[in-house]
């Protein structure tokens, strides 16, 4: 197939574009509009041959008709990506979550092009830290911040465009990511390159909230999965029993750059902060056979460690800027 993939200078799509050029035999186009969170660098070393990029905005109509015209599918991941910012300033979440897929959808209806939709387990809100329940594809949607309401509209957009003008769309809706090239101003890499630069990590209000995380080299594998087998007009939720507190993952951190366990700091808490998710992934395993690689949740952030302390000239150059960000928002 010819894919395009949207938001492939980002974290997730420049894996899934790495992942599907090495397990398959696509060819691949990237749109992206290179905001503050596209990085043509997670792109480098890709066959000539197989790939292409294009520097444009998904909610540019022309441009995405006339890329369409040329492509067989769609894996649609650009996207305004971080809570904080939401929080912030919502506006570029409304413009490209919501009106940048409406384009995209409109476009995958006068091509008859398949189209896969790429979200995240927000959609759902947040689980009690004491619920044993996770979530499934039959939890009632319930989104927090203007992040995942814009998520959860834009999923609510692919569903109406799948029933009312039969576009070929399936979803999925994936637990926290996290692997190399990730943008540091996501938790992970913040507290890694925080440590590194001798910053004491910042933990958000009692540090207790926990996150379900997922190497994103099993998220891409998931996508190829059901962009190949999955059953038109499906959910299927992605996620790798990763539960951990944030608080447990900073200790991780600390203690495996050598420092002590609780050498971080509490600071003011995010606004309406989702306190706990967790992914019932069942059906996908069940049906299409997926399984993650990286069950070791410990093992992959060592490894996740060891890139950013390798390739400090990929991330160093976004470092100041984002703390900047962050300190005017007073965390
Ligand atoms: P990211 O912020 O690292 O990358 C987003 C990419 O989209 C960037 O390259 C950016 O330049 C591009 N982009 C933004 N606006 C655009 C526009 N208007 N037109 C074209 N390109 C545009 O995000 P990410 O963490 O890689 O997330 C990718 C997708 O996966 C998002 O849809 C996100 O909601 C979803 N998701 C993320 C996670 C996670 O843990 N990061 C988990 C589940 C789902
Ligand atoms: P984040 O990476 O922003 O992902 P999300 O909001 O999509 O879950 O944050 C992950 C968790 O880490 C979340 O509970 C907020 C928390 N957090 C901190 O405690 N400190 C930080 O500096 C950041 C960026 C996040």
């Amino acid at each position: 197939m010819k894919l395009l993939v949207t938001g492939g200078a980002g974290f997730i799509g420049s894996n899934f574009v790495h992942h599907a050029l090495e397990h398959s035999s696509h060819e691949i186009t990237v749109l992206d509009k290179l905001t503050y969170a596209g990085n043509l660098a997670s792109l480098d070393g890709l066959p000539a041959d197989r790939f292409r990029f294009v520097k444009g905005d998904i909610t540019d109509s022309e441009l995405v008709d006339s890329l369409f015209a040329d492509h067989d599918a769609v894996v649609h991941y650009a996207a305004e990506s971080h809570n904080d910012n939401s929080l912030d300033d919502p506006r570029p979440f409304l413009e490209t979550n919501i009106i940048g897929t409406y384009t995209l959808l409109e476009a995958a209806r006068r091509h008859g092009t398949r189209f896969h939709h790429i979200s995240t387990d927000e959609v759902y809100g947040d689980l009690a830290l004491d619920d044993p329940s996770r979530f499934t594809e039959d939890t009632p949607y319930n989104p927090s911040s203007p992040y995942s309401s814009t998520k959860a509209g834009s999923d609510l957009l692919v569903r109406a465009w799948v029933r009312s003008f039969g576009v070929q769309a399936t979803i999925s809706n994936c637990s926290n990511n996290y692997g190399p090239y990730q943008h540091v101003e996501k938790f992970i890499p913040r507290q890694i390159t925080n440590v590194l630069g001798g910053v004491r990590p910042k933990l958000y209000g009692t540090g207790e909230n926990v996150r379900d995380w997922i190497h994103a080299d099993d998220h891409s594998a998931a996508v190829l999965t059901i962009l190949e087998r999955g059953v038109l007009g499906e959910t299927y939720l992605i996620g790798a029993d990763g539960e951990k507190s944030n608080k447990d993952v900073v200790e991780l951190i600390l203690t495996e750059l050598g420092r002590a366990a609780d050498d971080y700091d509490l600071v003011t808490d995010r606004p309406g902060h989702d306190l706990r998710y967790a992914i019932d992934s069942t059906r996908l395993r069940n049906e299409l056979g997926w399984a993650p690689r990286f069950a070791d949740f410990e093992a992959g952030l060592r490894s996740t460690i060891a890139w950013y302390k390798g390739n400090q000239s990929w991330w160093a150059p976004q470092k100041a800027d984002t703390e900047a960000r962050y300190q005017a928002q007073g965390q």
